[in-house]
C-alpha cells in the first residue's frame, strides 16, 4: 500500500498564498510520479485573520498541528500589523510548541542562478546552517527596569542549557555525518564547523564549545571540526564559501548568517529552510518574508517555497521525490529562468510552478 501524508498547509500572508499554490502543485506531481498520497489541510493563520478575529495561533490549532506528518509554510508578516505579534504568535509560537529545536537552511547555488560572489559557482556554495531554532536570545528572557525614564535598562538573555545545546549538536554531527561533502563525494572529508563568538560570549559559546569537541572527540572522530566566530564566519561566507560543509551555530547568529548565505545564493526567491523536530511534526517555510508589495502579482519567485517543500519530502523519507524535485528545480533554474527576481523570471509565478512540475513528472 502506498504511503499517506497528512500535510498542514499554512499559506499565511502576502505573497505567501501564491508561492505556497506552486508548491503545492509540485508536491501533487511528485506524490503522483512517486506513488505516495498527501491529504492536506489549510489554515488561514496570517495577518488578516488576525485583524478579523484577534487570533494569531491558538492552541487547540497546536493540537491540531502535533498530529499531521508535516507543516508547509508560506509567509507570516502583514503590513497593518505591528511586527512582532504575527512573528511571535505564529511562526515563534509553532516552533516552540512543538518542539522545532533544528532550523536547517541550506545555503545552495543552483545552476544559472546569479551568484553576487565574483568567481563563485555551484561547486564553491554548497553547504548548510544548522540554526538552533528554540532556545537563545529567542527564549524572551528579560524585560524592562525603570520603563519611561532616563535611566530605563532593558535586558534579554540569551540562555542555553548543556542539553539544548547537546541535542543541536548531535543534529548537526549526524547530518554532517550523512550528508557532509565526503558522505556526497564531493569533498574528501565531513566537516562541521561551529559558528560562535568565545572571544567574548565567554559563557555562552564555551558551553557551546565544550559539548562539540566532547561529543565530536567522543562520538564522531572522522568528522573535521572547525571553529569560527561568527564575525569571520560572514567574513569567509563571502570570500571563501568552499570551506564550509555543515556549519552549526545558535539561534540569533543563525538567523543573521543565513541572510547572508541566502544572498549569495541568488537571494529569498530560492532560499528555503525547515524548522525541524527530529522526533516530532516539523515545518518548512521559505526563509524570506510576505513581500507584501508585490501580492497578487503573480510576479514573485516561488522556487524558494518550492526548494522548502522539497526539503519536507526528504524529511518524510521519500528520498527518490526529493532527489526529482531538486533536479527540476535546478533544470529550471538552469535552463529557463531569466532572472530568481520578482518580475524579471521571464516566466510567472504559476508558470515557474508549471516549469518544476513538468520536470518533476516527466
Ligand atoms: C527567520 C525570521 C524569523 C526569525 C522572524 C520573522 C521571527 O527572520 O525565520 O529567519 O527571526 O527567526
Ligand atoms: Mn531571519
Amino acid at each position: 500500500m502506498s504511503k499517506s501524508y497528512n500535510i498542514a498547509v499554512i499559506p499565511g500572508d502576502g505573497t505567501g498564498p501564491e508561492v505556497t499554490v506552486e508548491a503545492v502543485k509540485v508536491l501533487k506531481a511528485a506524490a503522483d510520479k512517486f506513488g505516495f498520497k498527501v491529504d492536506l489541510t489549510e489554515y488561514d493563520f496570517g495577518g488578516e485573520r488576525y485583524k478579523k478575529t484577534g487570533e494569531t495561533l491558538p492552541d487547540s490549532a497546536v493540537e491540531e498541528l502535533k498530529k499531521c506528518n508535516s507543516i508547509l509554510l508560506g509567509a507570516i508578516g502583514h503590513p497593518d500589523v505591528k511586527p512582532g505579534i504575527l512573528e511571535k504568535g505564529i511562526l515563534l509560537k509553532a516552533r516552540f510548541a512543538l518542539d522545532q529545536y533544528i532550523n536547517l537552511r541550506p545555503v545552495k547555488l543552483y545552476p544559472g542562478v546569479p551568484c553576487p560572489l565574483k568567481d563563485k559557482g555551484p561547486k564553491e556554495i554548497d553547504y548548510v546552517v544548522i540554526r538552533e531554532n528554540t532556545g537563545g536570545l529567542y527564549t524572551g528572557c528579560g524585560g524592562f527596569s525603570m520603563k519611561d525614564t532616563p535611566e530605563e535598562v532593558a535586558v534579554q538573555s540569551a540562555v542555553y542549557n548543556r542539553h539544548q545545546v547537546d541535542r543541536c549538536l548531535k543534529y548537526a554531527f549526524e547530518y554532517a555525518k550523512k550528508y557532509g561533502k565526503k558522505a556526497r563525494g564531493v569533498g574528501e572529508e565531513n566537516t562541521l564547523a561551529l559558528s560562535g563568538k568565545t572571544n567574548v560570549l565567554t559563557y555562552l559559546y564555551d558551553l557551546w564549545e565544550r559539548g562539540f569537541n566532547e561529543m565530536g572527540e567522543k562520538e564522531y572522530p572522522d568528522i573535521r571540526r572547525d571553529y569560527y566566530h561568527v564575525d569571520a564566519t560572514c567574513m569567509w561566507m563571502v570570500k571563501n564559501p568552499e570551506w564550509f560543509d555543515v556549519i552549526v551555530t545558535g539561534n540569533m547568529f543563525g538567523d543573521i548568517i543565513t541572510d547572508l548565505g541566502a544572498m549569495t545564493q541568488g537571494g529569498m526567491g530560492i532560499a528555503a529552510g525547515g524548522n525541524i523536530n527530529p522526533d516530532g511534526v516539523s515545518m518548512f517555510e521559505p526563509i524570506g518574508g510576505s513581500a507584501p508589495k508585490y501580492t497578487g502579482m503573480g510576479v514573485i519567485n516561488p522556487l524558494a517555497a518550492i526548494c522548502s517543500m522539497q526539503m519536507m519530502v526528504q524529511t518524510l523519507g521519500e528520498d527518490a521525490a526529493a532527489e526529482k524535485i531538486e533536479k527540476a528545480v535546478k533544470f529550471v533554474t538552469g535552463e529557463k529562468l531569466e532572472s530568481m527576481q520578482a518580475g524579471k523570471m521571464g516566466y510567472s509565478t504559476s508558470g515557474v510552478g508549471d516549469l518544476v512540475a513538468q520536470a518533476v513528472a516527466g
